[in-house]
């Protein structure tokens, strides 16, 4: 029985790295990369520390607009599934790879199973949030990460074919966050070893298409009193490469890490500042605070548990500088490494599609 996988962006490829790994053995997999990230510090570099197989096909679409993007891919995943004719196709998140694979898929009616199914922003501004509404409602297996992501399916009538898994970026982090410790050298090689500091990603269309928040959030990691280093999304370079925006206080802006380095980096950093959904999750479970510069989170089981706080970018240098200097405030937003599962997530995903695809 083949089973398709479909990824498109950095964090597709290293969240369903352990459904790939899991899958292996069981199924015959078909890796399609849309080929929406395509810079080697994006993409190809993880198959590599992830010890992932070489995608069997990519689809090139490459950037442009929301629609172009999710026109490209939605021709190129047909045309494959129409010829591997799958017993089902994955797909893992928000992007527009899996909007793609869920239409291509249910006008198919080939069996689609996403991925971290049920997250809810409930802000429609999002291309995220559109993409994982839809994929939602066509999708026949529903892997759900945690019992709120369940509600949210719930409370939009989606109960047939959903399973609570915990997320697959727990096995991943679990997995990798020691041989970071083993192998990176990112630490020594930024000279920030022994150091507190910051480790920060800013990448959100709702925060670099503002040139004027992105110049508020850069300027107020600058000013913190410890190192921030900021691997940068080439979405966040573009726009500060076109405002000719230079730091020139505490902020290092490096280019996007392997897998391995950015998890040494987080791991051991003081506190996080991100935009990211992945980064939310993994500073939860690496215990490192996290500040959130967006108005609302997917990921609010971190907020509940007290270890991520959403910060506008007028708020962030007062709460920065707060968990910089005060331990026990710091302290306080740790301890809660378990809200997204137990680290066999992709197990659980792949036992399922097994069953429900006629294996025993
Ligand atoms: C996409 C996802 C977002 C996810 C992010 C992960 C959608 C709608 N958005 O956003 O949910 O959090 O990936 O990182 O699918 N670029 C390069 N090289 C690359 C890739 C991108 O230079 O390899 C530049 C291009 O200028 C491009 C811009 O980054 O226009 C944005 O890339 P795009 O793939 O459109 O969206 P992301 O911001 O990466
Ligand atoms: N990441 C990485 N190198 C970096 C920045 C992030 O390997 O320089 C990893 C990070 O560990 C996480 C994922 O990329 O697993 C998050 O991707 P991103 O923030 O691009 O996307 P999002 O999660 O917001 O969709």
């Amino acid at each position: 029985r083949e089973l398709a996988v479909v990824v498109g962006t950095r964090p597709e490829i290293i969240k369903m790295a352990p459904v790939i790994r899991a899958a292996e053995g069981r199924f015959d997999l078909h890796l399609v990369h849309t080929g929406q990230h395509y810079d080697d510090e994006m993409s190809g570099a993880f198959f590599e520390s992830l010890d992932l197989p070489r995608p069997d096909d990519n689809l090139e679409i490459g950037s442009g607009s929301q629609a172009e993007q999710t026109a490209s891919g939605l021709v190129g995943v047909e045309e494959m599934l129409v010829e591997r004719e799958p017993a089902a196709v994955l797909a893992l998140g928000d992007t527009n790879a899996v909007l793609s694979t869920a239409l291509a898929a249910s006008k198919l009616s080939t069996k689609f199973g996403h991925v971290e199914a049920g997250l809810r922003s409930f802000d429609r501004t999002m291309p995220e949030e559109v993409n994982r509404v839809v994929a939602d409602h066509v999708a026949d297996f529903s892997f759900a990460p945690t019992a709120k992501a369940i509600e949210h399916l719930e409370d939009e009538g989606v109960t047939a074919g959903v399973y609570e898994t915990g997320n697959t970026i727990v096995d991943a982090c679990r997995d990798h966050a020691p041989l970071a410790a083993e192998r990176s050298s990112v630490l020594a090689d930024l000279g920030i070893a022994g150091h507190d500091y910051v480790a920060a990603t800013i990448h959100r269309a709702s925060n670099t298409d503002d040139p004027e928040r992105l110049r508020a959030i850069m300027d107020a990691l600058d000013d913190a009193s410890a190192p921030v280093v900021l691997p940068a999304h080439p979405r966040t370079t573009n726009v500060l490469d076109e405002m000719g925006y230079e730091p020139s206080g505490s902020l290092e802006l490096v280019e996007p890490l392997d897998y391995l380095d950015f998890l040494q980096l987080l791991n051991n950093a003081r506190v996080a500042v991100t935009d990211s959904g992945g980064i939310q999750e993994e500073a939860s479970i690496l215990e490192v605070p996290c500040l959130t510069v967006r108005p609302n989170t997917e990921r609010p089981e971190t907020v509940d548990a007290g270890v991520n706080e959403l910060v506008e970018p007028d708020e962030l240098g007062r709460r920065l500088e707060t968990l910089l200097t005060d331990d026990a405030a710091r302290e306080a937003m740790t301890g809660h490494p378990d809200l997204y599962g137990d680290g066999s997530a992709g197990e659980h995903i792949v036992d399922v599609l097994h069953t429900r695809t006629g294996g025993e």
